[in-house]
């Protein structure tokens, strides 16, 4: 049996982590078998370039370079972890996907969303998530979280500009595919937000409308 595949998506300080944590708990009573992962990351290969992709001191990084590290770090997370799982029938909830390379490259860097699809083509195969929440904040709160809790990363020292971009390209690409991009308001309480997942997540696993 085919396992389930959500990806959880936003600005930076969105609050992406707590709820993946609250899910992958609900997923689990739900009997299944989860798998959490993250973007650029999950396996040796991706945390390697996750390293060189958030390193603030490689300021001269060219967004096509930016690109193609993403796509790479996706390529071998997508082969060596998300597919063997979703054939094993696990539940695999990814913090960020390809939305993000398509929203922070493709927008946010004004590459072009068909030239991050195309690119990107090789590195998901047939993996596209079932379900993706975006958490949907303005820029500045997002960016006004992280600050407070740790040193910025390259990305993260963009300009608000940039941030304000990427929060303005999630809604565009949310409101194109709405049957699979889920808009939750993350300013809200964390329980809420958690009871707004978790009633999707069931209505997807019951086959209604979600
Ligand atoms: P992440 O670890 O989710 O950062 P945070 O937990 O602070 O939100 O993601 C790292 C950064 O990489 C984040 O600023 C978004 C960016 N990113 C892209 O620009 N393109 C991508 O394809 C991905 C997956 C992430």
């Amino acid at each position: 049996m085919r396992g389930i595949f959500i990806t959880m998506e936003g600005p930076d300080g969105a609050g992406k982590t707590t709820q993946i944590e609250r899910l992958k708990e609900y997923l689990a009573e739900q009997g299944f078998d989860v798998l959490i992962t993250r973007e650029p990351g999950g396996t040796p290969i991706s945390e390697a370039v996750r390293g060189i992709l958030l390193d603030p001191a490689y300021k001269e990084m060219k967004p096509e370079t930016e690109l193609l590290l993403y796509a790479s770090a996706r390529a071998q997370l997508v082969g060596e972890v998300i597919g063997p799982a979703v054939e094993a029938g696990k539940a695999v909830i990814s913090d960020r996907f390809v939305d993000s390379s398509v929203v922070y490259q493709g927008i946010a860097r004004e590459l072009g969303v068909e030239t991050v699809y195309e690119v990107n083509r090789p590195a998901i195969g047939r993996y596209m998530p079932d379900v993706t929440f975006l958490l949907d904040l303005p820029a500045e709160v997002g960016i006004a979280r992280k600050k407070d809790q740790a040193e910025l990363d390259r990305m993260e020292q963009e300009s608000m500009e940039f941030h304000r971009k990427v929060a303005e390209g999630y809604r565009i690409l949310a409101a194109r595919d709405p049957e699979r991009i889920k808009t939750i308001d993350a300013t809200l309480p964390v329980d809420t937000i958690c009871d707004m997942i978790k009633d999707k997540v069931r209505a997807l696993l019951s086959g209604s409308d979600v």
